[in-house]
């Protein structure tokens, strides 16, 4: 897989290695959002069909991403929305305990803070290792060790959001599934930059914001909902999620259904006329390139900044519990994050800081000047 940084307009002086903040928007994406924002001009353009065939094309598409029916996708304005329709919907009486990892992003760790509140049920977080040897492949046995009869659902991001720790869905999927616990998964971190397969890992809800590695907008996002929840009650009660929606002069003929599938968990105005093109364009390039080759371009490229890391006496996770778009290393003693992050800012690299982490994030559009440019900074210091 070649360089797309042509397919972007960042600046050429800046080195953004921040995707896992924001994606920087694709000029395809771009062109399409303006051309959607003028449609409006004129509204005899919008025709009732548009409020709902844009949004069938997007679902088709995620569901290429995730491997799911198209059906069983619902459109969300952010990663909350979706954990709280999933979460709301949770069984009672499937076990007493919610488990969470430690550090989960706030967008699904309040959502079942709340539902166990309510409901009586004990929340339990499943804690990063201390020490840092083998910290993945730890982190990832005592999660196996701790779902149990009792667990109710798993509730945690597909790899870790600030350190990129990669979680083994496969067996946590499975041993969901024999103990009868829902698994959630917030996918924000990775889907779009990572495979994933909501089939073989078995995930009963897959949420994810549009903005990061499905390179979409802001305020738009997916979701994959598991048959599991066709049944279940909204966040909303919007009229374009009933089954009589499409028949504009017929609205006041109050029906009691649904759009099949996750339609019911739509938002309000989920056929947003500039959004719904843009994020769809955005997956479609997403689809062309393959997740899988982004990942491996990642890898390549930050190569010879993880044999810096590692020869110099920084901490990052061992290969294969490691992202390879988006991880953290710890800085060794000698070096200040202060200092670091004032040179960063100095040779326009930009970076996340999450907890005692730097988190870097990579793309197609980065380039090995990138990467030279960050070593030399850490090899300044
Ligand atoms: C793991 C994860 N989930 C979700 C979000 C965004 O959440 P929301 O769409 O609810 O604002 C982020 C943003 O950084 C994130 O890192």
């Amino acid at each position: 897989m070649k360089n797309q940084k042509h397919l972007f307009q960042l600046p050429e002086d800046i080195h953004y290695l921040n995707g896992a903040y924001m994606s920087p928007l694709l000029r395809s994406v771009e062109e399409i959002g303006i051309e959607s924002l003028i449609l409006k001009r004129n509204p005899t353009g919008i025709q009732p069909k548009d409020f709902f065939g844009n949004a069938e094309i997007l679902k088709s598409n995620f569901g290429k991403l995730v491997n799911c029916p198209a059906k069983q996708v619902a459109i969300i304005p952010a990663a909350s929305y979706g954990l709280s329709s999933a979460i709301n919907n949770l069984p009672l009486d499937n076990g007493n305990t919610a488990l969470v990892v430690s550090e989960e992003f706030p967008s699904g760790y309040y959502a079942i803070e709340k539902w166990c509140n309510k409901n009586h049920k004990t929340l339990q977080t499943i804690k990063a290792p201390e020490a840092l040897e083998k910290r993945g492949e730890k982190w990832n046995q005592s999660i196996l060790e701790a779902i149990n009869e009792n667990t109710a659902t798993v509730v945690m991001s597909t790899i870790h959001w600030t350190d990129g720790t990669l979680f083994d869905l496969k067996a946590i999927g499975r041993k969901c599934r024999e103990n009868n616990a829902l698994f959630i998964l917030d996918g924000t971190q990775s889907v779009g930059a990572l495979p994933i397969d909501v089939e073989e890992f078995q995930i009963d809800a897959l949420v994810c914001a549009g903005y990061k590695w499905l390179m979409g907008p802001y305020s738009i996002g997916l979701a994959y909902f598991s048959e599991f929840f066709n049944n279940g009650i909204p966040l909303e009660e919007t009229w374009v999620n009933r089954s009589n929606a499409q028949n504009f002069s017929g609205l006041t003929n109050y029906v009691e259904d649904y759009a099949p599938g996750a339609g019911r968990y739509n938002v309000g105005e989920y056929g947003n006329f500039i959004l719904l093109p843009m994020m769809n364009e955005a997956i479609e390039q997403i689809l062309e390139w393959k997740s899988e080759n982004i990942q491996s371009y990642c890898q390549q490229l930050t190569q010879p900044l993880i044999e810096f890391l590692r020869g110099n006496g920084f901490w990052v996770e061992e290969d294969d519990f490691r992202a390879k778009h988006l991880f953290g290393f710890l800085l060794p003693p000698n070096i200040s994050q202060e200092t670091l992050l004032q040179k960063l800012n100095e040779k326009k690299i930009y970076v996340s800081v999450r907890g005692k982490a730097i988190r870097l994030s990579t793309h197609l559009y980065n380039t090995e000047k990138d990467i030279e440019m960050l070593i030399q900074t850490l090899e300044e210091l």
